[in-house]
């Protein structure tokens, strides 16, 4: 699948706890581990990334096409000297993403499809910078109000991100991140979407780990310093099942109700967490405007 990584099909049994051991040594060996002058190239490409979600912002309002944010997204990262990552990646055929209301992720902008006052959507933004890659999202609310259902759900994806990168730090595992996260959304009565996941990055766009964003405290790979990677929960109203339309990237709910997320590129430090995609303009969770 396409994107963000898709997770593998969940009918794999569970190892036994010896090949279970052996599994997490072959995934921890595929993980770089970065060094000093890397940390500095993420830093300028998720400042990029940040700034360019910040310089969309105003343009998010009722009657805007998506098509014209791409444009806007598309001129200013290179005007920064950056590349959109995501326009030619596997075909996909735009400089973002945006994914409004019951669309999951990778919704395409298009000219005909215009925001309405009230819809809840995400803008994606990847752009590689000198050859690293900074991957940030955020949810707009269009004209600034919405229902009480998706204010919530918005908040609450917000607040699961952050209890995902609150968890980062030498020592702790994948599964420990996986679990706060989804502890916020659960415990909200929301679900977390299971076939979509976060992924290291780096000089690649999408490579080792896979971030799962459920999880068991204690489970899977143990995190170092000098590890990329994102945290980018989908969190669903309703249901968690999700399904992918006829052109090959928009993802929907299946039951239609409204899905949100947000994403930060992450790195594990000598003593917890960076987070490589804070927007300088402090615009990191709606309400944007003044
Ligand atoms: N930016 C998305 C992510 O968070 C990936 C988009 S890939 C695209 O990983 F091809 F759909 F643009
Ligand atoms: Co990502
Ligand atoms: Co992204």
């Amino acid at each position: 699948m396409k994107g963000l990584t898709a997770r593998r099909a969940a009918a794999v049994p569970r190892p036994a706890p010896a090949a279970a051991a052996a599994d997490r040594d072959a995934a921890n060996r595929k993980v770089p581990i970065h060094s000093a002058d890397d940390y500095a190239g993420m830093r300028a490409a998720g400042r990029l990334a940040a700034l360019t979600l910040d310089h969309v912002t105003p343009s998010v309002r009722p009657g805007v096409s998506t098509a014209e944010l791409d444009r806007i997204i598309d001129s200013f990262m290179r005007r920064h000297g950056g590349i959109p990552a995501t326009l030619g990646y596997k075909g996909y055929p735009k400089s973002c993403c945006i994914s409004i209301n019951h669309v999951v992720n990778h919704g395409i902008p298009s000219e005909d499809k215009r925001l309405v006052a009230g819809d809840i959507a995400n803008i994606d933004v990847t752009v590689v910078l000198d050859g690293w890659h900074g991957d940030t999202s955020r949810m707009y609310v269009v004209g600034d109000r919405t229902t009480v259902k998706a204010q919530r759900l918005v908040d609450v994806t917000f607040e699961a991100m952050w209890a995902g990168i609150r968890a980062v730090r030498p020592g702790a595992t994948l599964g420990d991140v996986g679990h706060a996260i989804q502890k916020v959304a659960e415990g909200s009565r929301f679900s977390v979407v299971r076939d979509f996941v976060g992924h290291g990055l780096g000089r690649t766009f999408h490579e080792a780990p896979e971030v799962r964003h459920f999880g068991r405290p204690g489970d899977g790979l143990v995190l170092r310093p000098g590890m990329f990677f994102t945290i980018e929960p989908m969190i669903n109203a309703g249901r968690h099942e999700v399904k992918i339309l006829k052109d090959g990237w928009t993802t929907v709910t299946r039951d239609r109700e409204p899905s949100a997320q947000f994403e930060h590129s992450v790195a594990v430090t000598e003593d917890g967490v960076e987070v490589f995609t804070l927007s300088p303009a402090g615009l990191d969770r709606p309400p944007y405007a003044a």
